[in-house]
């Protein structure tokens, strides 16, 4: 296992691509199950995730090639078993994600139940009873869901309890094989489900309202895909940056993302004093974070809210601030683990229910610490870019599992960060 050692306080400067989006990539290669023959991707991401989608669809049979260079997969459908296995599933929630693709195209499948995460319990209740809806027999079976198509798919109405991403993804997938439409109301808005849909209706699917919280779904055979997926950049990881940038009082330039996708967290660092400098025709932000840093009050919410996995980011920064922040996590129960970590560099940090209290200005001393999931890990390598001296991070796999070496590119921008294998 790796860790990274940061010497801080680090100073920043210049400009940064942003990746494919991980949480883009991952329902996209679970929809090659949907084809017939090869689908080729590209801008796919270098992580771990993305090798855990790539070894769950190899463990059913399909074959595949992945050019990490050029950051480019070729996926064979050829699928042998229906079953996501445990042994994958537990190291990746969206292993889920296999279940709508492989019910649409062979009407059955067996996939682990994913388990609970560091995050929150995580259920998957809503996919599943919105699967039973469409006439899918549902058994939970030692720790797997033991799904089958019982007389045809039926398109119908489902509403879901709260909007789910994964869920409205897979029930999007199962639609483009049912008989007659489907119509999902409270879908997520979320800018992956846009993607996939657009995708989807690019291969033949009839699809309206994506982006929208009623999305409806015509079923048609797909097209044989004639060109590559294009997976698009990574919101979370270009506003993951504007944090490094704001925690190391440094002015950097972030490239490729697509500044709608993050304007609810341009906003949050506005009410800090950042200045940012657009440029929508070149996708580039430029980060000036202010001399003094002011508090903020933020609560998570569904896109176009403010995004949970950039939560653990912007409790750090509010270490910095001059003041009290709040922050209200709303979506995942468990999710200030990084709390307890940051408090270790000498952070003043209460949590009190789903809010955190953060007392700023702290003077942060590097340590030891210890990631506890994967934008926790983010949030303190970020911390170790503000804090005095050495900080270790620990377990950095989280960080890997869905950042594109993020120490590799903070060391492109002159952050001094050494990564060893403990
Ligand atoms: N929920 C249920 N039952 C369900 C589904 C969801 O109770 O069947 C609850 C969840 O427990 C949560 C809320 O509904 O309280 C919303 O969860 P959602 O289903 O939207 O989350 P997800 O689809 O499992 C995706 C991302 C997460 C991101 C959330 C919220 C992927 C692969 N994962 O998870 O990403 O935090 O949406 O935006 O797209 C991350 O990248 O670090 C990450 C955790």
């Amino acid at each position: 296992m790796d860790a990274l050692i940061i010497d801080g306080p680090a100073t920043l400067e210049g400009t940064i691509e942003i990746s494919g989006s991980k949480n883009t990539a991952l329902p996209l290669l679970f929809s090659s199950l949907l084809f017939d023959g090869e689908v080729q991707f590209r801008n796919v991401p270098r992580l771990w995730d993305i090798e855990t989608t790539l070894k769950i669809l190899e463990s059913m049979g399909a074959q595949y090639i992945w050019d990490k260079e050029q950051g480019t997969v070729a996926i064979l459908p050829l699928i042998k078993t229906k079953v996501a296995p445990y042994e994958w599933v537990r190291k990746m929630r969206a292993g889920v994600l296999a279940l709508g693709p492989l019910l649409a195209k062979y009407g059955e499948a067996r996939v682990s139940l994913p388990g609970g995460c560091a995050i929150g319990a995580r259920p998957v209740n809503f996919h599943l009873d919105a699967m039973r809806l469409m006439g899918v027999g549902i058994e939970i079976e030692a720790g797997y869901i033991r799904a089958q198509v019982n007389g045809g798919l039926r398109g119908t109405q489902i509403e879901f309890p709260q909007a789910t991403v994964t869920g409205t993804e897979n029930i999007m997938m199962l639609a483009t094989r049912a008989e007659g439409k489907t119509i999902i109301r409270n879908a997520a808005l979320e800018p992956e489900v846009v993607w996939l849909g657009g995708v989807l209706k690019d291969f033949g699917v009839k699809i309206t309202g994506l982006g929208t919280p009623c999305i409806e779904i015509e079923p048609r055979p797909l097209k044989r895909p004639d060109r590559p997926i294009l997976v698009p950049p990574d919101r979370i990881e270009a506003s993951t940056l504007i944090a490094a940038a704001v925690a190391a009082r440094s002015s950097i330039t972030v490239k490729g993302s697509d500044l709608r996708e993050i304007d609810s967290v341009i906003q949050a660092y506005q009410k800090m004093g950042v200045k940012f400098k657009m440029n929508t025709e070149s996708s580039t932000l430029e980060v000036q974070p202010p001399g003094r840093l002011g508090p903020v009050e933020i609560e998570t919410a569904p896109f176009p809210g403010f995004p949970t996995d950039m939560q653990a980011q912007i409790l750090t920064n509010a270490c910095m601030a001059d003041g009290t922040s709040l922050i209200h996590e709303t979506i995942f129960e468990n999710r200030f683990m990084h709390v307890a970590e940051l408090r270790r560099l000498r952070a003043k940090i209460q949590v009190r229910g789903n809010t955190a209290i953060v007392d700023g200005p702290a003077k942060l001393i590097g340590a030891p610490i210890m990631a506890t999931d994967l934008r926790a890990s983010a949030c303190l390598l970020i911390a170790g870019l503000a804090a005095k001296g050495q900080t270790r991070v620990s377990r950095i796999y989280h960080l890997d599992r869905g950042y594109q070496r993020l120490d590799e590119k903070l060391k492109r921008l002159g952050a001094k960060i050494t990564r060893i294998a403990e």
